[in-house]
């Protein structure tokens, strides 16, 4: 017996599916060099342009002087140090909730929190297309799993019907392959209904959205009481590393007395804190970064509407083109990458079987004059592709 790795992978190349990781050559930023190849980007979740901002290379630089590299233990031990410790409060101030809790990924916050409130004998309930972190948490955590309808409130309350135990409802705020808004008010009101709790990992929301970059909490004006467990990721638009989780006392001390994944593992280097303090400050109080955004999103749309190119029905910087054939939509990235540009084509499994997309993000770094460019690109590689019936 030995594991037939050479035919999983060969059957992973010829379904379209194999990846391979682009190296990158250069900080993040409009301007990349990609496997030796000057490239314009539109595939990076840096939305406000901070991952390679001066003032932030700064404050880890700082930071590291200050407090060293290595977190050096877990938080229980002695690896929870003041940089850390300062970036709860600030998180938790940002956040408007009493308190928040670090963690190194975005990953590990969603496995922490999910597993941490519902076990065997306890339900969760999740929208089909949650990001794989949130989907994998549920199946670990032993509770009894079921997923609803993409952001449908009367099949989420289908569920809850039969849901027994404690009953957590789990969403992506922004959805991540699709750049539409969870209908959180609607989800709330079913959720509160049957006395189920609602969590929500807006890790692609803060930054973006909310007149401060609060999120899709802010956006929608929920509070504690409406959304007791609000995640948000610190990699995407914060530009920096790890996650957090936001809510009441009592959470926050459960997930630090029962959540593995937060006590089983080293903290962050604490200068990566010193730097997200410093993200922090500046998507807090940088309006132009979301306006501009804002403005990119619009011209975008606008400009692929004038093309004829269909894209998802998005207000946010994730803006999909949906292709359908995977092969196709490798193609379409490849033809772009040949005039310049890096868009990255996501297939399945990431995406349901059949919507291969190219998932375009804009950023605050990039100027209007290079989504133009990037519209005519489209445009050109549209002209060139075959029709859909020789992909
Ligand atoms: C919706 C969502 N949640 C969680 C994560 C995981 O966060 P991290 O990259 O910090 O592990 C991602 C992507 O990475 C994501 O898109």
């Amino acid at each position: 017996m030995s594991f037939d790795l050479a035919s999983r992978l060969a059957a992973r190349r010829a379904e379209h599916l194999y990846r391979q990781r682009p190296l990158l050559d250069s900080p993040q930023g409009p301007e990349v060099v990609v496997d030796g190849q000057p490239l314009l980007a539109f595939c990076s979740n840096d939305y406000l342009g901070l991952a390679n901002h001066p003032e932030v290379i700064r404050a880890l630089q700082d930071g590291a002087a200050r407090w060293g590299v290595g977190g050096g233990a877990s938080h229980l031990v002695i690896g929870h140090s003041t940089p850390h410790h300062e970036l709860e409060e600030a998180l938790a101030a940002f956040t408007g909730r009493p308190r928040a809790l670090l963690f190194s990924t975005g990953y590990m916050a969603n496995l922490a929190a999910v597993t941490a409130l519902v076990g065997q004998g306890d339900t969760v309930l999740e929208d089909r297309l949650n990001h794989a972190s949130l989907l994998d948490a549920g199946l670990l955590s032993g509770a009894r799993f079921s997923r609803y309808l993409h952001n449908d409130a009367a099949s989420l309350a289908a569920r809850l019907d039969k849901a027994t135990g404690n009953t957590l409802v789990v969403t992506d705020g922004v959805f991540s392959m699709d750049g539409d808004l969870a209908e959180l008010p609607a989800l709330c009101a079913a959720a509160r209904e049957k006395g189920a709790w609602l969590m929500v990992d807006d890790a692609h929301g803060f930054g973006p959205l909310g007149a401060h970059g609060g999120g899709i909490v802010e956006h929608y004006g929920l509070g504690l009481d409406e959304m007791p467990v609000l995640v948000g990721t610190l990699g995407k638009a914060f530009g920096t590393a790890g996650a957090f989780v936001a809510g009441s006392e009592a959470l926050i001390e459960t997930l630090i007395q029962f959540a593995r994944p937060y006590i089983y593992t080293t903290s962050q280097p604490p200068a990566v804190a010193c730097a997200t303090l410093k993200s922090l400050e500046l998507l807090r109080t940088e309006g132009w970064r979301r306006e501009h955004l804002n403005r990119l999103i619009a011209r975008f749309r606008a400009g692929a509407a004038e093309l004829g190119l269909t894209l998802m029905d998005s207000p946010t910087p994730i803006q999909p083109l949906v292709i359908g054939d995977s092969a196709r939509a490798m193609d379409f990235s490849r033809l772009l990458r040949e005039h310049g540009f890096l868009v990255g084509a996501i297939r399945p499994p990431t995406v349901p079987a059949g919507t291969a997309r190219l998932r375009v993000t804009l950023s605050a770094a990039h100027s209007e004059e290079q989504v133009d460019r990037l519209l005519a690109a489209l445009g050109e590689c549209q002209a060139l592709l075959a029709p859909e019936s020789d992909a």
